[in-house]
């Protein structure tokens, strides 16, 4: 464990998190809560009382700024403080402010909400073959070119192949976004077609430019999965070779750069982002940063994702990097589409080949070709540049190796921090085998100068191999793709349930590829951004829910391509319904690791049955869930909903969601719980639906009525489901699953019952986190 502390200590921890989180998420998991609370910054937000009286977005500028005077005591001081107003999605605005004057603004009356501005952390194509959309996947091209997807990320690379616009007409009519020409930025085209940043706090970061373009990599990454055009013969240096492409490659792109290198995504800049894209005209937005808070009304992405739900946008968010504890599963709101990370059917393993002739298999990605048949190998223990250091020395920190006795030779470390693969190369080492025992081997982490990681027993088997005998030797040899079993696994790292935001939604919804994914990149940094690394590639791996959530949010905008007209919920359900199911031998968090399963974007296009949803029955939700009226005022924009005149009743979770889950009361022998759920049909005008009831163990699940007949298309009807749930140990958690059968199509929704400790949920993590 020693090698979590060190990586903790030594860690810097803002400029690099969003290459690395992915790769050693065991390590820091617990640092996303630490860090957080020092972070608090004197900007804060305002969301204003919706007031119809006064919808011109000028209006609403000056209204605000007059409520903003009385409390700084002149108009001058209220526009000097106040950085932005959003006026065309929703009525708040950001204003730099003390403790006190935000409470003062709390208090009054047109004011329903003040929240400070915090800074979120961010945490091939061979996928899409393997999730099922092959290149040859039916489209519907005319609709395909209309589809605006927005992204919420670091910026975007404008000159990459994924975003030429050879063959695109003119952007839709709908768009009304813009894009400009940057530092750095060569401006949009017909393909890329709108391009923004956010950064209100105008403070500089030193590591990045103010500008849309993308010097960390990870939105050009996630834009191109999302909707990339074809790029023939991508690869990184050969490997992972194939054709690159995004699930929409003739839809419309445009960036909203709200992440930046030092300073992550602040909540400011995320709702100016909200603000923007819905007024742009967008279809689907992919959101992959973290968002970890428990309340579904003091969360950026929430509040941003319910106003888009209400103009008829889907929001789709990663999970989080913070698995495999359970109850870490961020972005959770019912409104938004969460998404956990799945491996494909490969992996990248160099051979370490060592003097005695034994060979031994690491994980990561190499790309260089040795020079010589062996080289000197030491432990990095051995080589201290002085007693002092021998305890770093095992972890080849900086300046705790000797040079001298470095220089020429392959140096085995264990795992303290990453980039010790730099540290070895500038003082003259070959190359770094490294073990750790903490490490996720599910996705490969890509090395500067020759490199692999394995494990500790395997890094056992090197160590005694090198203190065996007087002149130990070995090689690191380039990295090969293998192919693996095909089982799709959830990552380890990525984020599981239960949601802390509610007891009664399962979360995450749905799994997708989001390991050693291959897609476009920046130019404008080496593919580790480490002191050294003259790798410089279009295109690269990347792991984490952040590669997985553009997956999903290009399934939904495929959907949409065929039904324009369906909304958030619509588009959602038809991705989880048909989501193909995963095994719980193989996962053993089961639905709390994928929730229905991993997408199926070509079997959403027709899900048979879908469970529609708006405003209102989230609203209802929200209040059963025990907000009030002046906390719902940040969703809704007024605080005259009055929950008490929702009719109770309508069920154990008041939501039509397509997956059900039931928390159980510890103290409860039985616990039964009715689902009410109804139906739409989207399929043939004349079908029957039987339904099929998987229960678990111990849980008696019933349905009423057990045939659904529909005559017409767009027919709603209703059932019920009784879930009746013997007490479970604390924390243990049973599946089954309610199937709706036609003729033609399949409709599936898990059940998911689950044990909280004590009765209580599992808080999970406060802070951001997570790419
Ligand atoms: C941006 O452009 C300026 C001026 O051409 C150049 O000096 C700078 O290095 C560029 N920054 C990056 C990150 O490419
Ligand atoms: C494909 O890419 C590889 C690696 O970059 C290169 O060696 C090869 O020549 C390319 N093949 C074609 C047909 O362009
Ligand atoms: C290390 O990897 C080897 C080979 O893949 C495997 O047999 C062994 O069980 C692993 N050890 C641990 C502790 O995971
Ligand atoms: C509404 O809920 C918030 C947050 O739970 C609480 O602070 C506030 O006092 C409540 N207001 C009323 C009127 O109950
Ligand atoms: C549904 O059930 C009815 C009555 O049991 C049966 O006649 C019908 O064939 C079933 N349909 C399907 C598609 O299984």
């Amino acid at each position: 464990m020693s090698g979590a502390t060190k990586y903790v200590h030594t860690f810097p921890l803002h400029s690099l998190l969003l290459l690395l989180l992915p790769l050693l998420l065991v390590l820091i998991g617990d640092l996303a809560g630490a860090i957080g609370d020092d972070e608090q910054t004197d900007f804060y937000i305002a969301f204003m009382q919706h007031d119809p009286l006064f919808t011109a977005p000028a209006d609403q500028k000056n209204m605000n700024l007059d409520i903003l005077s009385s409390v700084k005591g002149s108009l001058h001081d209220a526009q000097e403080s106040m950085v932005y107003s959003y006026t065309k999605g929703f009525n708040a605005f950001a204003a730099k402010l003390s403790q006190d004057e935000a409470q003062k603004l709390l208090g009054m009356d047109r004011v329903v909400h003040v929240m400070p501005n915090r800074y979120h952390k961010l945490q091939t194509t061979k996928s899409w073959d393997f999730i099922g959309l092959p290149l040859t996947a039916k489209r519907n091209l005319k609709m395909e070119r209309d589809i605006i997807v927005g992204l919420f990320d670091t910026g975007i690379t404008p000159q990459s192949e994924s975003f030429k616009d050879d063959g695109f007409g003119p952007p839709p009519a709908k768009w009304k976004g813009t894009c400009g020409h940057f530092a750095n930025f060569s401006g949009c085209n017909k393909k890329l077609i709108g391009a923004r940043y956010f950064k209100l706090d105008k403070v500089t970061d030193p590591n990045d430019i103010f500008s849309p373009v993308d010097v960390q990599g990870h939105g050009t990454h996630t834009s191109s999965t999302f909707a990339g055009n074809l790029v023939r013969n991508a690869s990184l240096f050969g490997l992972a070779q194939g054709t690159a492409r995004g699930a929409v490659p003739s839809a419309r792109v445009a960036m909203y750069k709200v992440c930046w290198a030092s300073f992550g995504c602040s909540d400011m800049d995320l709702l100016a982002a909200f603000e923007a894209a819905i007024h742009d005209g967008v279809d689907v937005i992919s959101i992959s940063i973290g968002g970890g808070y428990i309340s579904y009304v003091v969360d950026s992405i929430s509040i941003g994702a319910f106003h888009a739900m209400k103009k008829g946008i889907l929001t789709v968010a990663s999970a989080g990097n913070s698995g495999p504890s359970l109850g870490t599963v961020m972005n959770h709101a019912p409104w938004v589409l969460t998404v956990a990370a799945s491996g494909i059917d490969r992996e990248f393993r160099s051979n370490v080949r060592l003097g005695n002739g034994k060979t031994i298999s690491g994980v990561g990605v190499s790309t260089f070709n040795p020079k010589q048949a062996l080289y000197p190998l030491v432990s990095g223990e051995d080589v201290a540049r002085n007693p002092s250091t021998k305890e770093d020395a095992r972890f080849c920190l900086e300046n705790s190796l000797d040079p001298a006795k470095v220089k020429g030779r392959l140096v085995y470390c264990k795992l303290g921090e990453w980039g010790i693969d730099s540290v070895v190369r500038q003082i003259g080492g070959v190359g770094t085998i490294l073990t750790s025992d903490n490490f996720f081997f599910d996705s490969a982490p890509i090395f500067m100068a020759p490199g692999t990681i394995v494990n500790g027993t395997l890094g056992e088997i090197i160590d005694n191999y090198i203190h065996s005998t007087r002149s130990s030797s070995g090689v690191i040899d380039r990295t090969q793709e293998i192919k693996k079993l095909p089982a799709p696994f959830v990552a380890t790292f990525s984020s599981r349930g239960p949601s802390s935001g509610s007891q009664r939604v399962l979360k995450p919804d749905i799994a997708a590829p989001g390991v050693n994914i291959l897609a476009a990149y920046t130019p404008l940094k080496s593919l580790t951004g480490l002191k050294g690394d003259t790798q410089f590639s279009k295109f690269t791996l990347m792991s984490g829910t952040s590669m997985a959530c553009p997956h999903v949010a290009g399934a939904a905008a495929y959907v949409k391509s065929f039904h324009p007209k369906w909304s958030p919920a619509a588009i959602k359900s038809a991705i989880i319904t048909t989501a193909n199911s995963m095994s719980r031998r193989v996962n053993k968090e089961g639905e709390f690791a994928y929730g229905a399963g991993q997408v199926n974007p070509t079997r959403a296009v027709n899900p048979g049955l879908i469970y529609d949803m708006g405003e209102m029955l989230y609203t209802q939700f929200l209040c059963h869930e025990g907000y009030n009226s002046s906390s719902l005022a940040v969703l809704v924009g007024s605080k005259s909903i009055d929950c008490s005149k929702f009719l109770p009743g309508i069920g154990y979770d008041d939501l039509n969601y397509p997956t059900m889950h039931l928390s159980l009361k510890s103290k409860q022998q039985i616990t039964t719980a009715v689902f009410q759920r109804t139906v739409t049909n989207v399929g043939a005008a004349r079908s029957v639906y039987n339904a099929t009831i998987r229960a678990p163990r111990g849980v008696e699940i019933t349905v009423k009525p057990r045939s659904l007949y529909f005559t017409r298309v767009n027919q709603k009807l209703s059932y019920r489901v009784v879930v009746r749930a013997k007490a479970m140990a604390s924390t243990q958690m049973v599946s089954g699953s309610l199937v709706w059968k036609s003729s033609r199509n399949i409709v599936r929704s898990p059940i998911v019952i689950y044990s909280p400790e004590n009765g209580n949920m599992k808080t999970g993590n406060k802070e951001r986190g997570g790419i």
